[in-house]
This record gives structure tokens, sequence and C-alpha cells, in this order.
């Protein structure tokens, strides 16, 4: 039967990954409220279509940075994606390419920054990074990140250690033995291949090695090392979107980093609107979290980000079957955008408006 929705794709996935990786990938922290609020919160918002307005033609392209993406959807980073699928993270990349999206590859990757960017030469790619205590570490990451052709850094803020996510500390989870951090050959990811009894290998890597201490005089630091445009991602309050901005960041990423840190935080979609209004002008402002569908896509743009990114929906679709499942996952929500752009009246993304989006209390006055 065809694949329709990344419901559909999520299905396939679930019946195709062992539990330690399937728990790993789905998880969020806590009680998971805003793993739920994260797709609950597009459901509240409604679309106001306007009607008889030429649709025959879109251009559903976009520009960040001055590349240029075929329509405004990227690949979130994800850690670990060759439990996924032997593709792993250049299989995804390469269909991010063929869609003409931006990838992201993590830190945390088990395909290193060399062989990602030999892999998938044609796909603009960005590297996320953490800082660690050793800050040479970071620093080396850099280097091969902007000798490796990557296009802008990364820099998660929301993780200064990894959120409590119950089912990775149950199973005790670990990665397989027969994959690495690949960035760090000769380097000991302590925890990750050998998980301590009753906590996540994941956290106690991220707890021996990411600097807690971080604040934001660290980006300028980082800046200071670097010609490379810096993004941060897990921006929720204008507060930090403000600061962001006052450390001559290039753009931001309103993000909960896909509910797994901190729960009972807003939902990406809830916490843009006060971002965009903080700084909408003048730096570019993103989101991920909780993006299934065309609508959703479409939601984000109008209440002012750019552009968005997907992190589950394009492991799903590498569970299910490699580089081509990505590619497959990419066409169905790409349609289904542009079914969405052509219903709301919009021919380009010049063309949606903040008034095509209201919240559902609008209508129950
Ligand atoms: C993540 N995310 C993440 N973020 C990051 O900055 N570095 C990382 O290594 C990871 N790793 C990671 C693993 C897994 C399994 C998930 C689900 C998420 C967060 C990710 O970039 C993004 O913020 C969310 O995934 C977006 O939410 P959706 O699209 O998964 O709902």
């Amino acid at each position: 039967m065809a694949l329709v929705c990344v419901e559909d794709f999520e299905k396939k996935a679930v019946g195709q990954l062992e539990k330690n990786a399937l728990d790993y990938y789905r998880s969020g922290a806590g009680e998971q409220f805003t793993l739920g609020l994260n797709r609950e919160a597009f459901r509240r918002l409604r679309l106001r279509p306007r009607c008889l307005r030429d649709v025959s033609r879109l251009d559903i392209s976009t520009k960040i940075f001055g590349e240029q993406m075929q329509w405004p959807l990227g690949i979130a980073p994800t850690a670990m994606q060759k439990m996924a699928h032997p593709d792993g993270e250049v299989g995804n990349a390469r269909a991010a390419g063929k869609a003409g999206s931006i990838f992201i590859l993590s830190t945390l990757s088990t395909t290193s920054l060399e062989d990602l960017a030999a892999g998938a030469p044609d796909t603009i790619k960005w590297f996320q990074l953490y800082i660690y205590k050793d800050r040479t570490i970071t620093e080396k990451l850099v280097r091969r990140a902007e000798k490796a052709n990557f296009k802008a850094l990364v820099l998660t803020i929301d993780a200064p250690i990894f959120g409590h996510r119950r089912a990775d500390v149950r199973n005790n989870f670990s990665l397989p033995s027969h994959l690495s951090l690949a960035n760090f050959q000769g380097v000991k990811a302590t925890g990750v291949g050998n998980a301590a009894m009753g906590a996540s290998g994941i956290n106690e890597y991220v707890s021996s090695q990411f600097d807690p201490t971080i604040t934001w005089k660290d980006i300028a630091w980082l800046k200071g090392i670097t010609h490379l445009p810096i993004v941060v991602k897990g921006v929720l309050t204008a507060e930090d979107a403000v600061l962001a901005q006052e450390f001559g960041c290039a753009g931001l990423i309103v993000s909960n980093h896909g509910a797994r840190q901190i729960d009972t935080v807003p939902a990406s979609i809830e916490a843009l609107p006060e971002i965009v209004k903080a700084v909408g002008d003048n730096l570019v402002v993103m989101l991920d979290g909780g993006i299934m569908q065309g609508n959703d896509i479409f939601k984000a743009l109008a209440l002012g980000a750019k552009t968005v990114f997907v992190g589950r929906p394009a492991v799903w679709g590498l569970a299910y079957n490699g580089q081509k499942g990505v590619e497959e996952m990419l066409s169905v929500l790409r349609k289904d955008f542009e079914t969405t752009m052509a219903l709301i009246g919009c021919q380009n993304l010049g063309d949606i408006t903040s008034a095509m989006v209201v919240h559902e209390s609008q209508y129950a006055k």
C-alpha cells in the first residue's frame, strides 16, 4: 500500500526497529507532555484560505544565507542515524540534496564530517555543534566543518546536560557495538557503547564531555574562531532571541529539541510568535518540532519562520527504506505542502501572510 503521510512512514519504522533504537528515536523527556503538544499546537491553529487567485504555477523555493533551497524544509540534526539503517547520515543527506533541502549533521553522528561531505557533495550541509569541556575538541570540529564545505554552524544551546528520557534509562540505552561516534576516532566515547547499569549511555557520555558552564560569552569565542554563520538552536523565549541577536548570531532555530530536553515547555510553534516579534527583522528565524504535514510548514511560515526542519520524520524514512525511504517521505511532504499552498491561494512564499493562520480561540468567541 502507498505511504501517503509521515505517520505511514513512522508505522513502517516501528515494525522495523529494535526496541532500544525505536525508543531512543521516539522518546521525549519526562512524561512526554510537550511531545504531544508539538503536534497538538498545530491543530489549534486554523487556516484562512483565499480563493480565486490562480495557483496553476507554484514557486516554493527560498534562499537561506544565500543558498538556494527548492522548498522551505530541511533535515534537523539527529544523532546516530546508522542505528536506523546502514545508509545512515549519507543516505539521509543525499535524499535531502535530491529534494533541494538543507541537511544538518549532528556532532553525535555515526558518519564522520569528511565521509558525509564525500558521500553527499551536492547537498547544502550545516554542522551541528556542542561545546566540549575540552575546547580544542570543539575547535577541531569547527575546522573540519569549514574544510569539508559545511555552510553554517548550528550551536545547540538547549543541552548543557541531556534531558531525562525515561525509556532510555529503562532500556539502559547504548549504541550497538558495531557503531561508533564517527567524528571522534581515537577519542573514547565514554558510556555510549558501555552504559552503566540503570543509566542511559548517551546521557553518561554527554555529562562526561559537554561543558555545562557555557554561557552566551562562548558564542563570542565561537565567532572569534570561525567565519561561518552561527545559528543557535533551542531558543524558546524572546529574551534568549534578543541575546542571540546581541551576540551576533546569523540565525536561530526555535526548537524544544523534539521535546527531549525539558518537559512542559511550550511547543515550538507556540513559542514562535514572541520570537519573531522580538528579532524577526534582524536574524533568520527557523523552527523545528512536530512538523508532519504540509499544513504545519505553512503555519510556521505564516507565523514568521523562514524555513522549518524535520527530525524524526527523516529517521522514519531512513528506517523504512534507507535513502530511498527518506526520498519518498520528503516527496510526500512536499506534495502535501504544495497542495496546502494552492488551496490557500499562495503562488509563492511571499504570498503567505499572518492573516492566513489564526488560533482556534478566534472562532470560539
Ligand atoms: C534529536 N535532536 C538533536 N538535536 C541536536 O541539536 N543534536 C542532536 O544530536 C540531536 N539528536 C536527536 C536525536 C533524536 C533521535 C531526535 C528525535 C532528536 C533534536 C532535533 O534536531 C530536532 O530538534 C527535533 O527532532 C525536531 O522535532 P521532530 O521533527 O522530531 O518532531
